[in-house]
């Protein structure tokens, strides 16, 4: 439902962020897709309305300039400069995350994408929910990225529990994206931030080959979570293979008594596909920190959440086999 972003509305969005569910809302760059950061269930509902077939890392909304505290660390003194110069703004920073970010929200990385929005709308919407928002654009996979509440409610209509109506955007364009990686800053993404203006604080800009995504384009994942630890599917192996290893096993409903594992995670006992998305890459990390020879995972049907599910798996049992 589009509704005119009156502080009564922005309230009802709030309401709707608390409770755990999905609200679009304007930025200055696009319109952003926003789920409570802190809630990994609410964060999986993103990707279903999205209709991603795989899980890209988020930008988390921030509303004021101390609230990066709560979840990055980092002790470099130029993030300081740069937030004072460039918040709210359209520049996203990279940088380590604090434990209280879920591991959904960055799809497994260690480090999460930070901004605060220079719209009024956006501001509040944060301010009232009580918790950092993390956002994608609001478009379905493969369309463009939004900058009006039309352009939202065409392409994510009875998907989202309400559409805030904020004007178009100003910039249109999503915002420049940089990382620090040891004490040198790299543009992953440009956008409505001018690198030129950066550099008057980071120095030059280091810029990653052939990573460099257009705005236009569909968000592409920069990087990917890999696994450390092998993982194969427990229907593709022989069981006198593993015979003899220290098997830690993943699960969607319930276990495979057949094999005698070191340590199991099962995504949802419940079998709901949301809950499955929010422990996936907790699951993962929490299993390669058994030190298993290997990770057992059992495959889910590749039906709404569960493609992009079956595409992380995939990939990380590619990444290991031959
Ligand atoms: O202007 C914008 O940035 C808009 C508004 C809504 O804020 N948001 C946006 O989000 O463009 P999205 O999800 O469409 O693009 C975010 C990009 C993705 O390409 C993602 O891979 C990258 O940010 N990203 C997020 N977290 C990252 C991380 N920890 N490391 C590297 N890249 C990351
Ligand atoms: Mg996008």
């Amino acid at each position: 439902m589009v509704l005119k972003a009156t502080a009564e509305n922005i309230a009802a969005a709030a309401g709707e962020i608390k409770g755990g569910n999905i609200v679009a809302f304007p930025t200055e760059t696009v319109y952003g897709l926003g789920a409570d950061a802190l809630n990994p269930v609410a964060v999986s509902k993103i990707f279903e309305a999205k209709n991603r077939p795989a899980f890209n890392p988020l930008i988390v909304h921030l509303c004021e300039h101390s609230q990066i505290f709560d979840v990055c660390s980092y002790t470099d003194k130029r993030i300081e400069k740069l937030i004072k110069k460039f918040w709210p703004g359209p520049l996203t920073i990279v940088l380590p995350k604090k434990n209280i970010i879920p591991d959904i929200v960055t799809a497994g990385h260690e480090t999460v994408a930070v901004r605060m929005p220079a719209h009024k709308v956006a501001l509040e919407l944060i301010a009232r929910s009580g918790t950092p928002i993390a956002a994608p654009s609001a478009n379905t996979f493969g369309f463009l990225s939004p900058t009006s509440a039309i352009h939202v409610n065409q392409q994510l209509a009875g998907k989202v529990e309400i559409i805030l109506d904020g004007g178009e955007s100003d910039v249109g364009l999503e915002s420049t994206i940089i990382e620090l990686i040891g004490d040198e800053f790299r543009l992953l993404r440009p956008g409505g931030l001018a690198e030129e203006d950066i550099e008057t604080i980071t120095g030059s800009l280091g810029k990653i080959d052939g990573v460099v995504e257009s705005p236009t384009s569909p968000g592409q994942l920069l990087h990917h979570y890999a696994p450390n630890v092998p993982i194969k599917f427990i229907d593709e192996v022989q069981f006198d293979d593993i015979k003899s290893k220290k098997v830690c096993g993943l699960f969607f409903k319930k276990v495979d008594k057949r094999i005698e594992f070191f340590s199991v995670r099962i995504l949802s006992p419940s079998g709901e596909l949301h809950e499955a998305a929010a422990n996936l890459f907790k699951y993962l990390h929490e299993l390669e920190q058994e030190n298993p020879d290997i990770i057992l995972a059992e495959k889910l049907d590749e039906a709404g959440l569960g493609i992009a599910i079956m595409d992380r798996l995939n990939k990380a049992v590619n990444r290991y086999k031959g």
